[in-house]
């Protein structure tokens, strides 16, 4: 009889509990790691679940009816996850990103959308709130999730071919419904809308262009991303990375572009416009063109764990902190001290050997620390 698998050790649990310096360091608006890179932007994964079972990311075979998700009682409240974001704002942290799993499964996600709104950065501005989402459910949330106070958001669509799309997601899902849901999003004010499209050898690369073609002279920017080795369930293999050059290359030799200057210096994607002016396309090249020395991202997963990299192992348990009923003072301190011993830069030091090790490392699931 197939019975249900529990693991022995569940990695996602490898954390540690930050020490609270002896020393209490205030937050000035700016702290700096071991590399120089401030920290500017906090990415927040509200679940670990998502309906979507997209083969680099969920696998079935990984992901099925007896994979353990994490139960309610793991997860951050609101008030515990704004209280965490307030003090990352005190930080500097002026963009934060809900991600999850899918955010939009997350119950009364407006309301957490409402209550992060109200932060503000230390000289008054309001902060860049923004979302990744599948797009399955935003023609239901868009206008609510406007009202809420999110200034835009970011939807994932891997192919604009119907039966390719449904091949990637892997349950079935109408590229359609993604589709209105994007327009929903627009017509609600939730622009600039960016389109990410994860490129997989031998599964959508033939979209390129026709996914090029599609939002070429609309509103939205397409941005294609190379398939990353994050995680361990996706079986990630380096041939199957089809490099931006080349992405670049295939639209070019139809539809020509011209390089643009970047928006921001810590900005994933590099830009390129249509010659005829027809709008913006964006390649982040996370593989062959590595971005970590302008990496101003903190993770902050489902149960309240930080993580400094997309590739580390092991977060710092701030959830803990904040039932030991630790003071924001010291929360704070703690935060200050972990991002100060911060030396990451996985993607820059990937090679043939840790791309080797794939599957050996532990590394954590995008699907539970958040894209
Ligand atoms: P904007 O705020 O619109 O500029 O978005 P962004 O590019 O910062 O964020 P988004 O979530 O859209 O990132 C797109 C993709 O880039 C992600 O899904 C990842 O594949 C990749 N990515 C984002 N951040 C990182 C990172 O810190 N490290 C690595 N290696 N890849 C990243
Ligand atoms: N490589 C690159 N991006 C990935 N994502 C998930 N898994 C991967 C991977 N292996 C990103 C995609 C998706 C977002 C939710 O996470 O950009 O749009
Ligand atoms: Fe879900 Fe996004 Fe992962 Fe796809 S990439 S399985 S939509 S979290
Ligand atoms: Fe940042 Fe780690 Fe990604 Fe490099 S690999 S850009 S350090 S998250």
């Amino acid at each position: 009889m197939a019975g249900k698998i529990i693991p022995v050790t569940d990695q996602r649990t490898l954390e540690a509990v930050p020490s609270i310096p002896l020393i209490q360091v205030p937050a000035t608006g700016s702290v700096a790691d071991r590399l120089g890179r401030p920290l500017n932007d906090l990415r927040i994964s509200v679940t670990d679940r998502c309906n979507f079972r997209c083969v680099y990311c969920m696998p079935a075979e990984t992901f099925g009816k007896s994979y353990t998700f994490l139960p309610q009682t793991s997860l951050l409240s609101f008030e515990e996850i704004v209280r965490i974001a307030g003090i990352f704002v005190a930080h500097g942290v002026e963009k934060i990103r809900l991600t999850g799993g899918e955010p939009l499964l997350r119950k009364n996600i407006e309301q957490l959308v409402s209550m992060l709104s109200q932060l503000k950065t230390p000289d008054g501005r309001e902060l860049d709130l923004t979302l990744t989402t599948n797009g399955s459910l935003l023609a239901k949330k868009a206008q609510a999730l406007k009202e809420a106070g999110l200034k835009r958001v970011t939807v994932s669509l891997d192919s604009i071919d119907d039966a390719t799309f449904k091949r990637m997601n892997d349950v079935d899902f109408p590229v359609s419904q993604v589709l209105h849901g994007i327009d929903a999003a627009h017509q609600a004010g939730l622009g600039p809308i960016k389109i990410n499209m994860v490129v997989k050898g031998g599964l959508n690369d033939h979209e390129i262009v026709p996914m090029a073609r599609h939002f070429k002279g609309s509103p939205f920017i397409l941005r294609f991303i190379e398939y990353m080795d994050v995680g361990t369930s996706n079986g990630w293999k380096m041939d199957e990375v089809i490099p931006s050059s080349e992405v670049v290359r295939c639209i070019n030799a139809v539809l020509p572009l011209a390089a643009l200057d970047a928006n921001y210096a810590a900005e994933t994607a590099a830009r390129w416009r249509y010659q005829d002016g027809s709008g913006e396309i964006g390649v982040i090249s996370s593989v062959t063109q590595a971005f970590c020395s302008n990496c101003t991202r903190a993770r902050l997963s489902t149960e309240g764990k930080l993580y400094t990299c997309l590739f580390a192992s092991g977060g710092h348990d701030l959830r803990a902190l904040l039932r030991r009923g630790h003071s924001d003072e010291e929360i704070s301190s703690a935060i200050a001290h972990v991002w100060r011993a911060r030396d990451n830069r996985y993607s820059e030091l990937r090679s043939a050997r840790t791309a080797g090790l794939n599957q050996t490392l532990k590394k954590v699931e995008m699907s539970y620390i958040g894209g």
